[in-house]
């Protein structure tokens, strides 16, 4: 049995669906700080089987160790965490709080309970200003902001944990842009407020809840002047989780992976492909560049090809149309 740590989350909950659809069985934990319950209902739908969910937080280490009492919990996928750059900015200690001694406590409490197997939510923000693309798992790592820092100490800590215990597996997963919905358009990325990422602001766009896009940059060194990101659509993503599991299934040890499509798309290109899944026009103007935004930033992904088996499938179009279909059907998210 997996225990998903922020298992109701945008892409824990995708998770615990390709879980269900490889046959296994899951413990959903969050504390609903940035989710809402009726993820749980919509998971169950999807699966058609209820969830096991516990409501709690990863820094409380009796309801963790209460947990793993209670099920036979034999590996951790440990999404639970803060993800708000500008956030982080502003409240500094509630990240490292959070990203990095809620980590540590997990790890505590699974070590005590004997288990083993972890696999870590990091980033592509650990790359910093990446010199060159596509991007390798062995490039340098910078952190520019509190959260891609929680991130970077997070990886350091499993390194030096590994070091101590090297009868551990650990897979430590670097995401790229993930996007997109279930195609069932049940479940989804449902922002709080303003949206900081491209995709849910223009899908708010095209919805009508917002006038236009702002495009942050036109003058970077790229096809058409705007950012270029490597999106990968969230099914895909959850997918890789699974075979990071089946991999230690096989083999023992620590691995480090980007989780990408090895492909970039600018601001523009993105813009396009949404306006021909939903057919509706998105207007946009341009701005200054963001702050602390690359020009940048795609992945080699030939590592998790390689040792994992994965790759992602999921092109473009369906990213956009899966993401169009969630808007629609949920046009105030999961309230
Ligand atoms: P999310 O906010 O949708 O999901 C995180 C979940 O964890 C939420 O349901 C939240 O309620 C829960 N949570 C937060 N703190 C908790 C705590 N202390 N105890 C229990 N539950 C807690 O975010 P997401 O997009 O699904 O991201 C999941 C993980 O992947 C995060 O660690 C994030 O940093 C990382 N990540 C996300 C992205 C992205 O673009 N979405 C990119 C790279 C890495
Ligand atoms: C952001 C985070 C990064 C995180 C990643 C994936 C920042 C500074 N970085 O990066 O830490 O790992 O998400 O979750 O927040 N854009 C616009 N207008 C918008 C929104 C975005 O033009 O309203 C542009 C950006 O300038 C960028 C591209 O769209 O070129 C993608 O932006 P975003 O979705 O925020 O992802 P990242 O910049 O990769």
């Amino acid at each position: 049995m997996i225990l998903i740590t922020g298992g109701t989350g945008y892409i824990g909950s995708h998770t615990a669906i390709a879980l269900s659809n490889a046959g296994s069985k899951a413990v959903i934990l969050d504390n609903f700080s940035n989710s809402n319950f009726t993820v749980l209902s919509r998971i169950s739908r999807i699966c058609g089987a209820q969830q096991i969910f516990v409501k709690g937080d990863v820094r409380d280490a009796a309801r963790l160790t209460s947990i793993f009492d209670q099920f036979p919990i034999t590996a951790v996928i440990h999404f639970a965490g803060l993800k708000s750059v500008g956030e982080s900015v502003q409240q500094p200690l509630e990240y490292y709080d959070n990203n990095v001694l809620g980590t540590a406590k997990v790890l505590e409490t699974m070590r005590r309970a004997n288990v083993k197997t972890f696999i870590f939510s990091s980033s592509a923000t650990v790359y910093g200003n990446p010199r060159n693309v596509p991007i390798k798992e062995n490039y340098p790592l910078s952190a520019t902001n509190p959260y891609g820092r929680s991130k970077l100490i997070v990886e350091n800590i499993l390194t030096d944990f590994y070091q101590s215990s090297p009868d551990w597996n650990i897979a430590v997963l670097r995401y790229f842009n993930p996007v997109g919905a279930h195609e069932s358009g049940l479940i989804g990325e449902d922002p709080k407020g303003v949206p900081n990422n491209l995709l849910p602001y223009i899908s708010q766009v095209a919805i009508g809840l917002r006038s236009k896009l702002t495009i942050f940059g036109s003058d970077y060194p790229t096809i058409d002047g705007t950012g270029v990101r490597d999106y990968i659509h969230v099914m895909d993503l959850a997918e890789g989780h699974v075979a990071a599991l089946n991999y230690f299934n096989k083999k023992q040890g620590f691995i480090t992976a980007n989780l990408g499509t090895g492909h970039g798309y600018s601001v523009l290109e993105m813009v396009k492909a949404f306006e021909a899944a939903s057919s509706r026009k998105i207007p946009y103007e341009f701005a200054e560049r963001r702050r602390g935004d690359v020009a940048e930033c795609w992945s080699d992904p030939t590592f998790a090809r390689e040792i994992l088996g994965w790759k992602a499938s999921r092109k473009i179009e369906k990213m956009c149309t899966d993401s169009w279909h969630w808007q629609l059907q949920n046009l105030k998210g999961f309230k």
